[in-house]
C-alpha cells in the first residue's frame, strides 16, 4: 500500500477536503496518521476492533499496550467513561482541550483491544484544530497511540512518520511539526490521590494547582518493580544510537562528549545553545535550544535523537533536564531512550 501524504496548508478551504477525505478513510476502517499538539498519533475508529488490531499491527506494538481515545467535547468523554469525581471534572473544565489523558472507567462500547482486556480506558481531547476536524468529520472516538515503530521516538514530523510508517498505513495528514513535541500528561483517575503515569505536556505543578496532590510512581520502573502502566517499559522512546546522559553543566557536557569520542568512531550531540563542543570531525551536533526553555527544547527532542541517528552518531550525548515543571517530561523520555536492557519484554 502506498501512503498518501495529503498536505495542509492552515488555510480552511483546501484543507477541509484533504481532512474529509481521510475522515473517510477511518470510517472505512482504515489507518490515518494525524498531527495532534503533543506528537503525531496513529488513528483508527475506536469502535471498531478490526481497525484497531491493524493499528498493532503497523507499530509492531504488543497487544498488551493499551490506546488512548481522542474525542472532541468533555460529552463524549462522559458518553465513553463512568464514575466522574469532582476532580475529573474540573481538570477536564481546565486542561481540555489540551495535552492531559485521564485514565478512567470504560464503558461497553470501547471495545478491549483498544485497552489491553482492561476496565479503564485513557482518553483525551486534543487541541490541535487537525486533529478536532478529523474526529468531527469521522463522526467516531478515534484511537491513536503515537504515530512510530514500537519502542521508537515519537515523530513529530509526517517525515518521521512515514520513515516508520510509510506504506503501512492508508495516509498522513502534514500539517507541519508538532507545537509541543512530548506527549500528553496521562494521569490514572482511579486511585486516590490520582496517579501521575506518565509526565507531558501538562506539568504535574499545573495538575496539583487544580486537584491537590498527586501521586507519582517511579519514573523508570526497573527490575522487581511493578510496571506503572503497561507500556512504561523501562526501554522507549530509543533511537538506534545509545543515548549518554550527563550531569547538565557546560565543562561535563565537553567532557562526556570527549569521552564518547574516545570510545565511539561517531558521536552526536544535542547541544544547549552557546555551549562549548571539542573540535572533531566525528562529532555531529543538533543545535537543540537554550538549555532552560522547556519549551523549545521539548518541541525539538525527538528529532533531535532521529537527526543524530540519521547522521550515523553510535552515541548520542545529552544533558539531563531537571525534575520540574515541562522538563520533567523531557527527563523522562531521555532517562527511557537510555536504558540499556529491557526490564520486560
Ligand atoms: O500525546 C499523546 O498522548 C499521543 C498523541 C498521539 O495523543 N499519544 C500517545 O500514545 O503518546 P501512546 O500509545 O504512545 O502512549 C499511550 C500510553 C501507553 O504507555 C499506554 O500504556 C498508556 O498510555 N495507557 C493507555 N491506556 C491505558 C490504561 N487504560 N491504563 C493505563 N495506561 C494506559
Ligand atoms: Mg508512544
Amino acid at each position: 500500500m502506498l501512503t498518501q501524504r495529503l498536505i495542509l496548508t492552515g488555510d480552511e478551504a483546501t484543507d477541509k477536503p484533504l481532512i474529509q477525505q481521510a475522515a473517510a478513510i477511518i470510517r472505512a476502517g482504515g489507518l490515518v496518521a494525524f498531527p495532534t499538539e503533543t506528537v503525531y498519533g496513529l488513528g483508527a475508529d475506536a469502535l471498531n476492533s478490526e481497525a484497531v488490531r491493524r493499528i498493532f499491527l503497523a507499530k509492531g506494538r504488543p497487544a498488551w499496550d493499551p490506546l488512548i481515545v481522542h474525542v472532541d467535547t468533555p460529552e463524549a468523554i462522559r458518553r465513553y467513561t463512568r464514575d466522574h469525581s469532582v476532580l475529573t471534572e474540573r481538570l477536564i473544565q481546565t486542561f481540555m482541550p489540551g495535552a492531559l489523558t485521564l485514565v478512567l472507567p470504560k464503558r461497553e462500547m470501547i471495545s478491549e483491544v483498544v485497552t489491553a482486556g482492561r476496565d479503564t480506558v485513557a482518553i483525551r481531547i486534543p487541541q490541535h484544530p487537525v486533529a478536532r476536524a478529523l474526529i468531527r468529520y469521522s463522526g467516531t472516538p478515534i484511537a491513536a497511540p503515537s504515530a512510530n515503530q514500537f519502542g521508537r521516538p515519537s515523530p513529530t514530523t509526517a517525515d518521521h512518520v512515514l520513515h516508520d510508517l510509510g506504506n503501512a498505513i492508508e495516509a498522513v495528514l502534514d500539517a507541519g511539526p508538532t507545537p509541543l513535541g512530548v506527549e500528553s500528561t496521562i494521569l490514572d483517575m482511579t486511585t486516590f490521590p490520582p496517579t501521575l503515569l506518565r509526565p507531558g505536556g501538562v506539568p504535574k505543578e499545573a495538575i496539583e494547582a487544580v486537584i491537590g496532590e498527586v501521586r507519582v510512581v517511579g519514573s523508570v520502573a526497573s527490575e522487581g518493580e511493578p510496571l506503572p502502566a503497561p507500556g512504561l517499559s523501562a526501554r522507549h522512546y530509543a533511537p538506534k544510537a545509545k543515548v549518554l546522559l550527563c550531569v547538565p553543566e557546560p565543562e561535563v557536557f565537553y567532557g562526556t562528549l570527549k569521552d564518547a569520542l574516545s570510545q565511539y568512531a561517531i558521536v552526536g550531540g544535542l547541544r544547549p545553545e552557546g555551549w562549548r563542543v571539542p573540535d572533531d570531525p566525528r562529532l555531529r551536533i543538533f543545535e537543540w535550544g537554550a538549555w532552560g526553555d522547556w519549551e523549545t527544547l521539548a518541541q525539538r527532542l525527538f528529532a533531535g535523537l532521529r537527526t543524530l541517528e540519521a547522521e550515523q552518531a553510535h552515541a548520542i550525548v545529552c544533558p539531563m533536564p531537571p525534575d520540574e515543571g515541562l522538563a520533567r517530561a523531557l527527563r523522562d523520555r531521555l532517562q527511557r531512550a537510555a536504558h540499556e536492557e529491557p526490564t520486560r519484554h
